[in-house]
């Protein structure tokens, strides 16, 4: 199946759920479904309609913590909360919920990632067994700005020349652990000032979706990434060459967001980002990751 080729009225694959595709890179919204109550036939539905379409989007959600740690233990075990550089930001109570915000209470962040431009990355790549999957759920929004990205990155792999895709077969990515997708260094790392030493785990370039079967491309953060095995100033060189096939518009969508907004991602088959948004204004992000199974 093609990344963004679901036929959407499969009732085989999504019982009688309503999947309307997104864009044409990726991406399909699911509609009259309440993520507080999930049954098992819609939990198959919304699993083949992730792993179609690479994100869902489930709008007007009004659950709480505990039923998006509910709906998102459905895929699996969760990850706890990752360090950030105000080291780990969870809801109390609950640390497998990530708080992703701007919003100070008391002087003091609430959560991570500011209000500035957060690069195109995959969650926790920089560890053995990156999540296969984030929830992300919005409590506030700004009125502009603040919005995701995702790329399809089996259509960033198709779309590589052969001669640049040559050139990465058998190759692996080091994938910096020090800093975040906001540009900020991560509470306890020290500055990385050679990438070939950088800390971090070690992924092959091109890969198989573990579920799909399809060849599939794995990239994170483009800042201190380092292909193993060649001089530095080659792998600066070929990064910025693949980042720029990659993150092209056409294998991407952007998500405007509004509060009750739940999206889901296949972390396997997708990079994402953020646009920054002015700082009067507030947003709140909760997000859940589905504990990786495997290294792929
Ligand atoms: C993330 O990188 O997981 C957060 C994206 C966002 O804040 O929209």
């Amino acid at each position: 199946m093609t990344a963004n080729a679901t036929n959407t009225s499969d009732p085989s694959r999504y019982g009688d759920l309503a999947i309307v595709p997104i864009s044409d890179a990726l991406g399909a919204e699911i509609k009259g479904i309440d993520l507080g109550n999930v049954d098992e036939a819609t939990y198959r539905a919304i699993r083949n309609a992730w792993i179609d379409n690479l994100v869902v989007l489930i709008r007007n959600q009004t659950i709480g913590d505990e039923e998006l740690v509910a709906f998102s233990r459905l895929f699996g075990d969760l990850d706890m909360a990752p360090p950030q550089e105000h080291g780990q930001q969870a809801v109390t109570g609950l640390p497998e919920i990530m708080v992703i915000s701007n919003v100070k209470e008391g002087g003091v962040p609430i959560g991570s990632l500011g209000d500035g431009e957060a690069i195109w990355h995959t969650d926790m790549n920089y560890v053995e067994r990156p999540p296969l999957a984030s929830a992300l759920f919005s409590l506030e929004v700004p009125d502009k700005g603040g919005n995701t990205g995702f790329c399809n990155m089996y259509m960033a792999l198709d779309a590589l020349p052969a001669d640049l895709r040559s050139k990465l077969e058998g190759k692996s990515i080091k994938h910096d652990a020090s800093m975040t997708s906001g540009g900020y260094l991560r509470q306890g790392m020290d500055e990385v000032t050679d990438v070939s030493k950088c800390p971090g785990a070690i992924h092959p370039i091109i890969r198989n979706h573990p579920e799909s079967g399809r060849e599939v491309l794995y990239l994170g953060r483009r800042l201190n990434a380092y292909i193993m095995g060649i001089p530095v100033d080659e792998s600066e060189a070929l990064l910025d060459e693949i980042w720029a096939y990659t993150t092209r518009k056409d294998h991407t969508w952007h998500h405007h967001w509004q509060v009750g907004d739940v999206v889901f991602w296949d972390n396997r088959a997708v990079m994402h980002r953020r646009d920054s948004f002015d700082s009067g204004q507030r947003r709140i992000m909760h997000r859940t990751q589905i504990a990786g199974r495997s290294t792929a």
